[in-house]
């Protein structure tokens, strides 16, 4: 039996994790599989009410780690990471996405020459200024197991010169989470709560820190945001980054823009799939929009899912603020771009993936 470290820190990675948890205890012989929550993030909209919502145990160990600069972060998880590792000693370690607590245990796990396996490797958005791109290729050339989402994220890793043996092409887990909740989704009572009406308005999240951590660039959004909202309601679930940011900033949304905490899982979920269309800066959402067919704009200058813009519901508009409100309107006015769901992601993105971990940690 395999002892499995599944690493997770920030929102976007309990999904990831709760279906490889999952999956993996289906096959109790092979697999003992840990929770391991670095704590990057803490707060409990941002963490415990997503292991409520997707029904995950309790981590096993929780590192504490908090906030801080990427180096104090970084290298904190790494320390802390390390005594677990040391002590535990695992046979693999899995982790996802492109947050820093990937790339920290993946620093540690392969320091120790403990099998890694990264789920979501290959993606690009080819930009270095973000933190995310530089903990992508850090962790894809560390890892063992490559587990990619889509063609071009193989492409990536081939350029990079990755050994092919190494690279699976499974599709995107977070759509086997979205198929499996989006019933259970469908029973939040969100709309009522916040006395919505489907499709009568517009999904914002905002959080990168190329957007909110500059006064210029934020308030050229904010002013997007505010001339939009005379059109249509915007809903906008607040990261506590872009809430202290606007703060600092003296910055304020007009009150066509409802500012609500953080959702679960279950209710954003609800939201997004409701919406008329969604305005964002989020990696996973520009995937999600193309699964529930609503149109998306990506608040960025590039994407590493560029399969969401060449044949799903996205379109990049950047952070000039006419480009995003004419390209509101325009959805507004009903020019929407159809999409069509990329094949691999059929729900059994899980499967595919531990099936592979199985017969390879046999051999
Ligand atoms: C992180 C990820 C990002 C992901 C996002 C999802 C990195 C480099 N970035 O960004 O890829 O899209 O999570 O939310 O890993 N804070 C709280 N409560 C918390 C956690 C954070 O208030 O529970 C505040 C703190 O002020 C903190 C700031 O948010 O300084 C940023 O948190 P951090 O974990 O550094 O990155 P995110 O912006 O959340």
């Amino acid at each position: 039996m395999k002892k499995t470290f599944l690493v997770c820190g920030a929102r976007p990675n309990f999904m990831k994790v709760a279906m490889v948890y999952q999956e993996m205890m289906k096959f109790p012989h092979e697999f003992n599989p840990l929770i391991i929550h670095t704590g990057q993030h803490y707060d409990f909209e941002l963490s415990g009410a997503f292991f409520e919502d997707l029904n995950l145990p309790n981590p096993d160990i929780y590192l504490c780690v908090g906030s801080g600069s990427h180096g104090k972060q970084t290298g904190r998880i790494m320390i802390e990471f390390e005594k677990v590792v040391l002590k535990e000693k695992p046979d693999l370690i899995v982790v996802v996405g492109d947050v820093n607590s990937t790339l920290a245990a993946s620093l540690v796990a392969s320091k120790l020459l403990i099998p890694l396996a990264h789920i979501e490797a290959g993606l690009r958005s080819f930009d270095r200024t973000m933190p995310e791109e530089i903990n992508r290729m850090v962790t894809d050339i560390l890892s063992d197991y490559l587990f990619t989402t889509e063609e071009v994220a193989n492409e990536n890793l081939n350029r990079e010169g990755i050994d092919e043996r190494k690279i699976f092409l499974v599709g995107d887990i977070m759509v086997d989470c979205l198929f499996l909740n989006r019933e259970r989704a469908r029973e939040t009572r969100i709309l009522e709560r916040l006395n919505l009406a489907r499709k009568g308005y517009c999904l914002l999240t905002l959080h990168r820190p190329s957007n909110v951590d500059n006064v210029d660039t934020l308030s050229g959004i904010i002013d997007a945001l505010n001339t939009i909202s005379e059109k249509i309601l915007i809903v906008f679930p607040i990261h506590p980054r872009t809430r202290k940011m606007m703060k600092n900033f003296g910055l304020s949304l007009d009150k066509g823009v409802k500012v609500i905490n953080p959702l679960s899982y279950l209710e954003f979920l609800n939201l997004e799939k409701n919406a008329r269309f969604v305005l964002t800066d989020s990696g996973s959402m520009q995937v999600e929009t193309t699964v529930f067919g609503i149109p998306c704009l990506t608040i960025r200058e590039n994407t590493e899912r560029p399969y969401t813009i060449e044949r799903g519901t996205n379109t990049l508009v950047g952070i000039d603020k006419e480009k995003i409100v004419e390209k509101s309107i325009k959805i507004l006015e009903g020019n929407n771009k159809s999409g069509e769901i990329y094949p691999l992601c059929d729900g059994k993105v899980r499967e595919r993936i531990v099936e592979i971990l199985k017969n390879d940690l046999e051999t």
